[in-house]
């Protein structure tokens, strides 16, 4: 280990990689050798019940074992085919309840710990549902969502991406199962079994069950939905999916996942896509009939390297994660669509990480390296873009000064290797990077003059980049010229008959579905004031009727967008088709931002809205928007 530059090393912890305080578990004392889920799903019930057991290795000699869980039912707990003692403890917000069991054991013992448990109806990791596949039919649905501190809510467990380990799990249920391993020829019709031979962490366990059927999407892709979704989706990823993966295996390094399957769930489900290892859980919102939302399988297919692979050690490294995530995504995309396109997504990024630091409820939340407060911060109410933008522009930033391409793809290969199968924080990141280029004089020389304090520690915008802007050009030129006949122009007559003709026409027919987003992103952006569109009606119900594919979008990136700008000019009579778009996406990045309009302008109508479909809504995403509504 190298020593790093003074600001670092001050930061550094004694311990490496630093203790994940989010888990109550005591971790630290065990090796998991394997794990065992043996579980039956309940859909009468809406419970989960069965047994999971651990193979584990006391790395110390041990007076109990603590696992996490939260509103779990235990019924009994054997070590090593005794009956064992233990003690559910009481609740502390936002880790839950620890599980002690009592059990001595010297250093080296090899333990058989086997938990027989029930989830409850208050577990913040499965959503219950009936789903409507075809106009007369409903269906049972389930699906569990664990990032970052809700596994424990489905199984008791070593809670901490710092734990890694093989699976094997046997599910019972009346309709087909997926899990986040490979499947294995099954003999009994209603029992699904499947295998994760590569550790994992206990977030990236997942699981779906429901009326799901499948197709081929490649050659080593299936895609699971319900019937009434499976062709849509087939024809929007199909096309990409291998493609993606070879190019990552050359960025990076080959897939070791064997399989890579996406699952398209209901609408709630509240993220755009999920990494569970072999099968990504995606939004159905993906489905654009234009393909302009893959760039959400690159990212969760990305996450096959940074995350399921190469994980971070805790949530305050989260930008581990999901900075390397953007960052590939973005080579991903860019070599399929140029540097150009690359480029103009770090601008469009950019622009989220400005919006998402207003928005965040507390400015220290911008840091790079979070602080959780040895626990007492839940990772969910400091999740935003910052760890994504920040991140990948902190990566883009090493990139660009270590001299381009050229002299970064050998370090990518290098990073994804020294840590493949490890959980690790940011000082072991750097190190890697000193080790590295350790015997280039003037690459250390170059980091040593990274602004590591500015980059790691400070809340707010990072220095920004010099990127290319060769595709934004176009957007800003339209924007400006809105911006400037918004005062100019009095009736809806001249804003058509300048904007429906010649170059502003020519200039529109030219972007691309990214571009439509900058387009609006940049109208609501650069305005002066921010009531702009607002007391210049005339231009805004001129945006409305000129734009009618934007009015007809199949694209949520894009709906929402209008949306926005529909309510910030005070056109009321949008309030309710906002109100009726919130019952059909589950998807927290519209959801949030929508209510929080939609209060701003009629809160009455937030609070009913919210009412009318809190139950269609996963748990947290409902629990969040509450908290938005100050309900
Ligand atoms: N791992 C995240 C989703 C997540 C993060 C779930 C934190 C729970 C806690 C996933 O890879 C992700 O980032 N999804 C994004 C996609 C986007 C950045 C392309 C999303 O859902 O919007
Ligand atoms: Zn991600």
């Amino acid at each position: 280990m190298v020593k790093l530059p003074e600001i670092i090393e001050s930061h550094r912890p004694k311990i490496s990689p630093e203790t994940d305080y989010s888990t109550l578990s005591n971790y630290k004392d065990f090796k998991v050798e394997n794990s065992n889920l043996n579980i039956e799903l309940l859909f009468n019930e809406q419970k989960i019940i069965g047994n999971v057991t651990y193979q584990l290795l006391a790395l110390n000699s041990i007076q109990k074992i603590t696992l996490d869980s939260s509103f779990i039912k235990i019924n009994k707990i054997n070590v090593n085919n005794t009956l064992a003692q233990y003690q559910i403890n009481e609740r502390v917000e936002p880790l839950g309840s620890s599980l002690d069991i009592t059990y001595e054991a010297p250093r080296e013992s090899s333990l058989e710990l086997s938990i027989d448990f029930e989830t409850t109806k208050d577990s913040t990791a499965i959503q219950w549902l009936k789903t409507e596949t075809s106009t007369t039919d409903s269906s049972d649905y389930v699906f569990t969502q664990l990032e970052p501190i809700h596994a424990r809510s489905l199984f008791p467990c070593f809670d901490t991406p710092s734990v890694k380990s093989t699976f094997n799990a046997i599910i019972k249920s009346k309709h087909p199962v997926v899990f986040s391993g490979l499947p294995i020829s099954k003999d009994s019709s209603d029992i699904y079994e499947f295998e994760q031979r590569i550790p994992i962490p206990s977030y990236l366990i997942a699981i779906a069950s429901g009326n799901i059927t499948s197709a081929k999407a490649g050659p080593r892709s299936t895609i699971y939905a319900e019937p009434n979704r499976l062709q849509d989706s087939i024809n929007e990823f199909e096309q990409d999916l291998e493609k993606f993966i070879k190019i990552a295996e050359d960025i990076v390094t080959p897939y070791i996942w064997s399989t890579y399957d996406i699952l398209i769930n209901p609408a709630s489900f509240p993220y755009g896509g999920m990494e569970n290892p072999n099968i990504t859980f995606v939004t159905p919102t993906l489905i654009s009939y234009d393909k302009s939302q893959v760039d959400v399988i690159a990212h969760e297919l990305a996450h096959s390297w940074s995350g399921n692979n190469v994980t971070n050690a805790s949530w305050e490294h989260f930008w581990l994660n999901e900075g390397w995530t953007v960052y590939l995504e973005r080579r991903i995309t860019g070599a399929l669509h140029g540097e150009a396109f690359r480029q103009f997504s770090f601008i469009q990024g950019w622009n989220d990480l400005i919006n998402s630091i207003e928005a965040l409820p507390k400015f220290e939340y911008s840091k790079l390296v979070q602080d959780l407060q040895k626990g007492k911060i839940d990772p969910d109410d400091t999740f935003s873009s910052v760890p994504y933008e920040k991140g990948s522009n902190f990566i883009y930033h090493l990139e660009t000064k270590l001299g381009g391409l050229k002299e970064f793809d050998p370090f990518i290969k290098f990073y994804f290797t020294k840590f493949q199968q490890k959980s690790l924080d940011t000082y072991q990141f750097i190190d890697s990077l000193y080790e590295f280029y350790g015997n280039d004089q003037s690459k250390i020389d170059i980091l040593n003059n990274i602004d590591w304090e500015l980059w790691l520690y400070t809340p707010g915008l990072p220095p920004k980049a010099d990127f290319d802007t060769t595709l934004v050009d176009n957007v800003s030129s339209l924007v400006s010229k809105w911006i400037s006949k918004a005062t100019e122009f009095k009736e809806i007559e001249e804003f058509k008959e300048f904007f429906t003709k010649g170059e502003p026409k020519s200039l529109y027919d030219g972007f691309s579905s990214p571009q439509k987003i900058l387009f609006i992103d940049s109208l609501l952006e650069s305005q002066p004031s921010s009531d702009f569109w607002l007391n210049n009606s005339k231009a805004s119900d001129s945006l409305l009727e000129i734009y009618p594919d934007l009015q007809d979008s199949k694209n949520t990136e894009i709906i929402f967008r209008w949306f926005k700008l529909k309510l910030l000019s005070g056109k009321s009579q949008y309030y309710n088709d906002l109100s009726k778009w919130l019952g059909t996406v589950g998807r927290m990045k519209y959801v949030r931002p929508s209510y929080k309009l939609l209060n701003r302008v009629d809160r009455e109508l937030a609070i009913e809205t919210f009412k009318k479909y809190q139950s269609f809504y996963h748990p947290i995403a409902a629990n969040l928007v509450k908290q938005d509504l100050g309900l």
